[in-house]
């Protein structure tokens, strides 16, 4: 099995989180929620060289590919690689090592390189396959791109392309696919991208974005439910968080960062004392961006579980 390597994005700066809380040389307990390529687990472990990581990932290959690189890197016996979407990695650790808490966790969101490169995966309006896109392709449960095409109603669809895909042409979109299903199923990626480069008036249809572009996001957040997860996940994380434990969340869309950015402001509301380290989000620089185009929209947001609430929480007040 080929494994298309990834650019890790942000990854100095990841680190640079981590190190600037943990001395590199103890005993810290972390956790790479989107192992994907391996390339976030790989610098985290070269930089704490005597830490152990837990690292998950829901994708088949990437488990298959990672279990063959932790070899290669001799770091088998230091990393975990757990099998399983991540919203459901904290019962995992109260089930497997209920006395953990993680000094930092990173989670650099959404799919990798691989997913679009190969394009038997469906994720890409570049390749013609069969429309897919689910990352655990393990799991048949799970609702395929093509079934979504095929049997959501034309609201549904109107609904998904608005929010997942900010699809400006959600409307006409989805009444083209549904005028087209009549006829014939959309079994694959170059029927979509054809129906949907179509409803574009042909003045638009040759943009710096492609037309499928959104649509294709949209789909993808469905089939995988990657909101719904990442606003379940993160409070979740908090209590599996030691005192001085960062969270380190990359994003690579606004819904995502939204997301981020409001459930950190929440857990300033929880029980236990935390305090959000970016105000802003850090950005990658113009080298990063030049080196990898893909890393252009990432944002990191970074909270922290601390002892005692900070004066200055301005929320500290909502609950004292
Ligand atoms: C952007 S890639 C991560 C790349 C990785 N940081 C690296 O440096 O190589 C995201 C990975 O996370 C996985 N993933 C995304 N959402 C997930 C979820 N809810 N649970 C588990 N894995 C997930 C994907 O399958 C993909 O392999």
């Amino acid at each position: 099995m080929t494994y298309t390597s990834h650019y890790s994005v942000l990854k100095k700066e990841c680190l640079d989180s981590l190190l600037e809380k943990h001395d590199k040389n103890g005993k810290w307990v972390f956790a790479d929620l989107t192992f994907g390529g391996g390339g976030h687990t790989i610098a985290l472990a070269q930089a704490f060289p005597n830490s152990i990581i837990y690292s998950t990932d829901q994708d088949p290959e990437a488990l298959e590919n990672g279990h063959n690189i932790l070899k290669e890197n001799g770091l088998e016996k230091r990393v975990t690689l757990i099998d399983t979407n991540f919203v459901f990695f904290p019962n995992w650790l109260e089930e497997n090592a209920p006395h953990v808490k993680l000094d930092g966790v990173i989670a650099d969101l959404g799919v990798s390189s691989h997913h679009f490169d190969k394009h038997e995966r469906g994720f890409s309006f570049l390749g013609d396959a069969v429309l897919d896109m689910r990352m655990n392709t393990a799991d048949s449960t799970i609702k395929t791109a093509r079934e979504i095409v095929n049997l959501y109603s034309e609201k549904d669809l109107v609904d998904i392309f608005k929010n997942y895909g900010e699809e400006k042409l959600a409307k006409k979109i989805a009444s083209r696919i549904v005028d087209y299903r009549k006829k014939a199923e959309i079994d694959t990626t170059k029927e979509l991208e054809n129906i949907i480069f179509h409803s574009y008036p042909p003045k638009q249809r040759h943009g710096r974005i492609h037309p499928a572009t959104r649509v294709f996001q949209a789909l993808r957040i469905e089939v995988n439910q990657e909101l719904k997860v990442l606003e379940e996940l993160i409070p979740r994380l908090l209590p599996v968080l030691s005192i001085g434990g960062r969270l380190n969340f990359i994003s690579f869309h606004s819904l995502e960062d939204r997301i981020i950015k409001h459930s950190f402001k929440s857990l300033l509301k929880s029980d236990l004392p935390c305090q959000i380290i970016t105000k802003k989000p850090i950005l990658p620089t113009e080298k990063e961006i030049s080196e990898n185009s893909r890393s252009r929209s990432a944002k990191m947001r970074v909270l922290e579980r601390v002892k005692d609430w900070p004066s200055k929480n301005k929320y500290k007040k909502d609950f004292i």
